[in-house]
Formats: C-alpha cells, structure tokens, sequence
C-alpha cells in the first residue's frame, strides 16, 4: 500500500507530549479531530475526522525540516526550536518556511541554569570563560555574546542536567517550565533568557498550491487564539 498522499491532501507535522495535547482543542475549533491516541498507537501517521487531513507524528526538533521540504505542508514548533533551525538556513525565510502565528501554547521559557552551590554571579562577573552544555547552541551563543560572557558550548541533545553535576559544564541553557526538574537535580535558574511559546510554521510552495484549505486552517486557529487571548485578559 502506498503512502503517497493524494494531492489535495493536508499533513500536519506534530511532536508527542505538550504540543500535541496542546493543540488538540485548536484542532477541534478548526473541525479537525485526531482519530488516534499517540501515546497508545505505534503509528505515526495518523488519520483525521476529516479525509483530507492526516497528522504525522516527528521529534520536536525535526517539525521545521518535515515543513521546509515540504513531507508536511504545516507543522507545530517552540520558537526555540524554530530560532535553533533559522540559525542553520540562515533564516525562516531561506528555509522556505511561513510562520503566521504564534499559537500561544506550550508556553514555558529558555534559561541558564547552574548547581545550587555554584557563584554564577562571580564567574560571569570575572570574565572567566564559562562551559555552557546545551542542545539551544544559537540561543546560547547569541545570549552571552550580547553579554559579552566568554564561553565554550558543549552541545548535548537531551538530559542537560546531567552536565553541570558531573563536572563537564558549568552552566546549562535549557527549557524550564514548572522548575521541577532543575530541582530534582539540585540546580537553579540563574538567567531567563526568553520566553517560549508553539508557533504555526507553513511550507511556503504549500501555501500557494493549497491556499484556500490551508488559510483556512490558519484562519481558524487565529481565531481560537484571539478568543483565548481577550478571555485570559484581566
Ligand atoms: C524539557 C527540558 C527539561 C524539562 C523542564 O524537557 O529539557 O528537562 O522539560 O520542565 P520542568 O521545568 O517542568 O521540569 P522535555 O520534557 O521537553 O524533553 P527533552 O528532554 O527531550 O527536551
């Protein structure tokens, strides 16, 4: 069997977990309901309510790449996932890739984080060079050069935490959003660096190619956005 979609086809590129349970109720405002449960399905293609739209399950850090050469016609990213792939196509632009809307979900910050007895504000300060570990190496770089802080990036793609307790880094730029897990791991935030939220990324050739189906996608989640938005206002 053939998983060529046919062409008026609509995929979608999701990540597991926070993304996708976030974006479930912004689906359903748009029509779109996810036929399988990903967390009990081995699948990762995955059918909807609607016939012409599928949802494929990728890792969070390859949405923008399933997006750009075009195996999903839109996806859901974090801007720092989406701020880490610009910085290797030289912009969203360069890599094809639309960005119409921050989705306002999945929201939780980048920070530098160090172990509990570690002065911080002492070794920046001092202007020593600083180990970073991160999987966020153009967040980071850019981060501590506009502070004019010396460091030396180790790039790691998960369990971050570990660094900094085994000696190999000093410091560690990574997602936080309870804090529980720098807690867990006798480690505190020291810096924010931004703030992080999911945005909507669309392939820019699928936009001209499928334009009505699509914007009106990208309408309808505009439109649950701006209704959450003046709903949380106080
Ligand atoms: C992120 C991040 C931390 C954790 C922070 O990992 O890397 O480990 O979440 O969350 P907390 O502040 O609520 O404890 P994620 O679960 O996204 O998976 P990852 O390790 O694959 O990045």
């Amino acid at each position: 069997m053939s998983h060529t979609p046919p062409a008026a086809t609509i995929t979608l590129a999701l990540s597991k977990g926070r993304i996708f349970d976030e974006i479930m109720p912004l689906l359903a405002a748009a029509g779109i309901e996810v036929l399988e449960d990903p967390e009990k399905s081995r699948k990762l293609i995955l059918p909807t309510n609607r016939p012409e739209v599928r949802v494929v399950l990728v890792r969070a850090s390859d949405v923008p790449t399933y997006v750009q050469y075009g195996g999903a016609d839109m996806g859901v990213c974090g801007k720092d996932t989406l701020i880490e792939h610009s910085a290797e196509w030289g912009g969203a632009a360069r890599s094809g890739l639309y960005l119409p809307l921050d989705l306002q979900i999945a929201k939780c910050r980048v920070s530098v984080a160090v172990r509990t007895d570690f002065d911080y504000a002492q070794a920046v300060k001092k202007g020593s060079r600083l180990k970073v570990a991160t999987k966020y190496t153009a967040i980071a770089r850019e981060f501590f050069a506009s502070k004019g802080v010396h460091v030396d990036l180790i790039k790691l793609y998960g369990s971050m935490e570990l660094a900094p307790l085994t000696g190999m880094a000093d410091a560690i730029v990574d997602l936080v959003s309870t804090g529980n897990t720098l807690k867990a791991n006798h480690l505190m935030e020291v810096e924010r660096i931004m703030d992080i939220s999911s945005h909507l990324v669309v392939n820019q050739a699928a936009l001209k190619l499928k334009m009505a189906p699509l914007r009106r996608i990208i309408d309808a989640f505009a439109a649950t956005v701006a209704a959450n938005t003046s709903a949380a206002l106080p």
